[in-house]
């Protein structure tokens, strides 16, 4: 069987673009900086090159191209499950030069096989609308943004990205939509449908009972976080759930993530390009899924759950003309920068910061995994939180409506943040 794909140039110049991200988030790093890893629950970025590499060469060269890995010895070291973030700081895998090296050689391969070089009986799943091309795009991209995070974590600098772009001035147009807006309840579709790409965990589409509710239309700003800081938020259990009030306690939690008060009690914190002023109109950025309920519940009321921001969500596209997206700011920005509305006029649903919801990760109804359970199925029913709406990191491909992102409640290296909502009465 050959491949027939209808658009491989547009495939390629997809691959070609998210690799130029890649590229320069980590140009001019020196290796030092890329084998470090400044907490055990993250990779040290040196780990994310050479399993991008794998994982591509993996499902392209190897399952669809029918060919043999370079490295057959470091396949198990590169697999995410047979070795999790702890251990990745203490195994051999490719230093920094090596890693570049792979990623080059197994693009070239991948070139190959996307114009038909190599004719493979395969699944043909796997490459029906390009499918796996643009798992490969998807991956990258997500490795891109956690890679973005470590930097941060790390407190490196990332000279690469952002300093050169300016966001729109706010055009000055006020909001279309009143600060919280009514949703009435009904059946709506929910989940990705039939065609293009989604990932598995997105499908089926299926039709979802909502209750009536009320969702703000912008996301949670810092400077409405501060007032819950100042009003002692972090130390009245009241506001936080028992294993919220148990991790804020031991991670003697006292602000976001990277915030710092001065002498005269002005907030600094820091982003990709280093340390920087807390900007009061941009949305909160680094909360852990505890800290949003408790804002939520200080501030009389909720997180949506994952159906009812993706209700919310519909018709915002990603843009980057629309939203804060594509790793150019290197920071969320004041809320109204872009354009970008929802059908019921939510801004800033897309980019920015990834918000977090109520709901905990589980198949949707009629559920299947497809190309492979460890995605998303292994993730199910583990506790783990739902994410939506992608971040200023998150690149447009991998953005949407429909996409879900999860974490476990106590993680805010991430870039997450959230928007309330409130019971209808
Ligand atoms: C969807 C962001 C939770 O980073 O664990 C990367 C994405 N999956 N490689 C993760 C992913 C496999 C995943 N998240
Ligand atoms: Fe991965």
């Amino acid at each position: 069987m050959s491949i027939q794909l209808s658009d491989p140039a547009a495939i390629a110049e997809r691959l070609t673009s998210v690799r130029r991200c890649t590229e320069q988030i980590v140009a001019g790093l020196g290796d030092d900086v890329l084998v470090y890893a400044p907490r055990p629950f993250v990779s040290p970025p040196v780990w994310d090159l050479g399993h991008i590499a794998a994982y591509e060469e993996l499902w392209v060269w190897c399952r669809v191209g029918g060919g043999a890995t370079l490295y057959p010895e470091l396949q198990a070291a590169y697999d995410a499950f047979e070795t999790p973030r702890p251990v990745r700081t203490q195994i051999q895998i490719l230093n920094p030069a090596q890693a570049r090296e792979y990623l080059a050689a197994t693009r070239t391969r991948t070139l190959e096989v996307l114009h038909g070089a190599r004719p493979a009986e395969i699944d043909p799943g796997l490459v029906h609308d390009g499918l796996v091309f643009d798992l490969v795009a998807a991956h990258e991209a997500q490795h891109a943004e956690s890679m973005l995070q470590e930097f941060v974590l790390a407190g490196v600098p990332i000279t690469g990205v952002g300093a050169a772009y300016e966001p729109p001035a706010a055009d000055g147009r006020s909001a279309t939509t009143p600060e919280r807006i009514e949703v009435t309840g009904a059946p709506v579709s929910l989940g990705a449908g039939p065609h293009g790409f989604a990932y598995d965990c997105e499908r089926p589409e299926h039709t979802f009972e909502l209750a009536p509710y009320a969702i703000a239309r912008d996301p949670v700003t810092c400077g409405q976080f501060v007032a819950f800081v100042d009003d002692g938020g972090y130390a009245r259990p009241k506001l936080w759930s028992r294993q919220g009030w148990e991790w804020r306690c031991r991670e003697e939690a006292t602000a976001p993530a990277y915030w710092q008060r001065a002498g005269g009690g002005q907030w600094s914190t820091r982003d990709v390009a280093g340390p920087c002023a807390l900007e009061h109109d941009a949305p909160v950025c680094h909360v852990s899924h505890y800290e949003a309920e408790a804002y939520a519940s200080w501030a009389g009321g909720r997180l949506p759950t994952e159906a009812e921001w993706e209700w919310a969500a519909r018709g915002a596209v990603a843009d980057p003309d629309q939203a804060n997206l594509g790793i150019r700011c290197g920071h969320p920005v004041t809320v109204g920068t872009f354009r970008g509305e929802s059908a019921i006029g939510c801004r800033a649903m897309l980019g920015d910061v990834w918000e977090w919801t109520s709901s905990e990760f589980v198949g949707y109804p009629g559920f299947s995994a497809y190309p492979y359970p460890e995605y998303a199925e292994v993730f199910f029913d583990r506790g783990y939180r739902v994410l939506r709406g992608g971040s200023w990191a998150t690149q447009p491909h991998v953005a949407s409506v429909t996409f879900r992102n999860w974490d476990l409640p106590e993680r805010r290296q991430i870039f997450s943040g959230l928007r309330l909502a409130w019971d209808r009465t």
